[in-house]
């Protein structure tokens, strides 16, 4: 059954280049996050402030692994992700983050990023909430800020609105705020992971490229769907009901909620013209499958994020049954994991 990854990855798995001595440099771990209730809409897209308030839950084992470095022989700022050069275009977000934490450190020195996930990129596992919050804090961390995650949760929203929830252990909430500048537009913990230690399998479908980034599919959605205001009405009533299903541990509201929740954001995404599709044929299998384990009393529910791939949440002695059942369904790759503590810095 644990098909666990490895929890971490080795430096020379992550860093193809080797640090320089005397640089200001910091390697962090930041956990990838999964949302119970879903954010989906900006308020503002430059400050990505939400049009409706969210909650995670961050992933123990899955994340990113993050090596900041700043040096006076850098010329400018570089990411290699996943071993390979990232293209200056690609480096808009990572570059707003360098340049925030430069300016409150005072500093103009330029800095090379290594970093690689131990799960699928952009497959929809919000490998931008651990990559931008990893980068975020290993920043931070090399230039001495030593900033507490509430301020670094508000610097990394900036780069990625995900990835604000990814300072944090347990389950998460970031509430929509209603100031024009954001500033009470904040994430933190709700409840630890120990609260309610809810056991995660994650089923990959695909481990490619999704089609639509989320901030083009947010937008398409916002601009052209029928079904984008009645979503954000309905999505700020569920992440209050979420939050009450978590704190009183009440298992099949938690999962007629969070389901509810995933398909009015995708049937919401999927009315944009043109249309906003994340899901595959297998993702709709994987749905039917985990409704039919929940009606045979099996306490297991399903969330999707901008992907095809399918996360599944369950009591803990669920896992064998559930599974039995994912291994019917051809070609997937299951992920096994929990609820974990937040980021931790690895070296300084
Ligand atoms: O933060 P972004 O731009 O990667 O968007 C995340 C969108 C979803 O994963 C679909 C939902 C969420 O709340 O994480």
């Amino acid at each position: 059954m644990t098909q666990r990854r490895s929890v971490g990855l080795e430096p020379k798995e992550w860093e193809l280049e080797s640090l320089k001595s005397e640089s200001q440099h910091a390697r962090v771990f930041s956990p990838s996050n999964i949302a119970l209730a879903k954010y989906w809409g900006k308020r503002h897209v430059e400050l990505n402030l939400p049009t409706n308030s969210s909650l995670s839950v961050s992933l123990a084992d899955f994340g990113s692994f993050t090596t900041v470095e700043f040096h006076k022989s850098f010329e400018s700022d570089r990411v290699i992700l996943n071993r390979k050069e990232e293209a200056p275009t690609q480096m808009v977000k990572v570059r707003r983050i360098l340049d925030e934490l430069r300016r409150v450190a005072g500093t103009d020195l330029r800095a090379r990023v290594q970093s690689a996930n131990n799960f699928p990129t952009a497959a929809g596992l919000a490998s931008s909430a651990s990559g931008i919050s990893a980068v975020t804090l290993a920043a931070s961390e090399a230039l001495g800020l030593g900033l507490p995650a509430s301020d670094l949760s508000e610097i990394a929203r900036k780069g990625s609105g995900s990835a604000c929830r990814s300072f944090f252990g347990g389950y998460v909430e970031w509430t929509r705020g209603s100031r024009a500048d954001g500033s009470d537009s904040r994430a933190a913990m709700v409840v630890p992971g120990t609260h309610w230690p809810l056991s995660i399998v994650i089923a990959v479908i695909s481990g490619a490229k999704k089609h639509h980034a989320s901030t083009g599919g947010m937008e398409l959605t916002r601009r052209t769907s029928p079904y984008f205001k009645p979503w954000v009405e309905c999505a700020e009533k569920q992440a209050s009901e979420i939050r009450s299903a978590v704190l009183e541990k009440s298992f099949l509201r938690l999962a007629d909620l969070v389901e509810s929740n995933c398909i009015r954001m995708h049937a919401s995404a999927m009315a944009a013209f043109p249309p906003v599709i994340y899901w595959h044929g297998g993702t709709i299998e994987i749905m039917r499958q985990i409704h039919d384990l929940r009606a045979r009393g099996v306490p297991v529910f399903f969330t999707i994020d901008a992907g095809p791939n399918v996360v599944a949440l369950m009591e803990p002695g669920a896992e064998k049954t559930v599974e039995a059942a994912l291994s019917k369904i051809r070609g997937l790759e299951l992920l096994w994991t929990g609820i974990g503590n937040g980021p931790r810095v690895e070296q300084k």
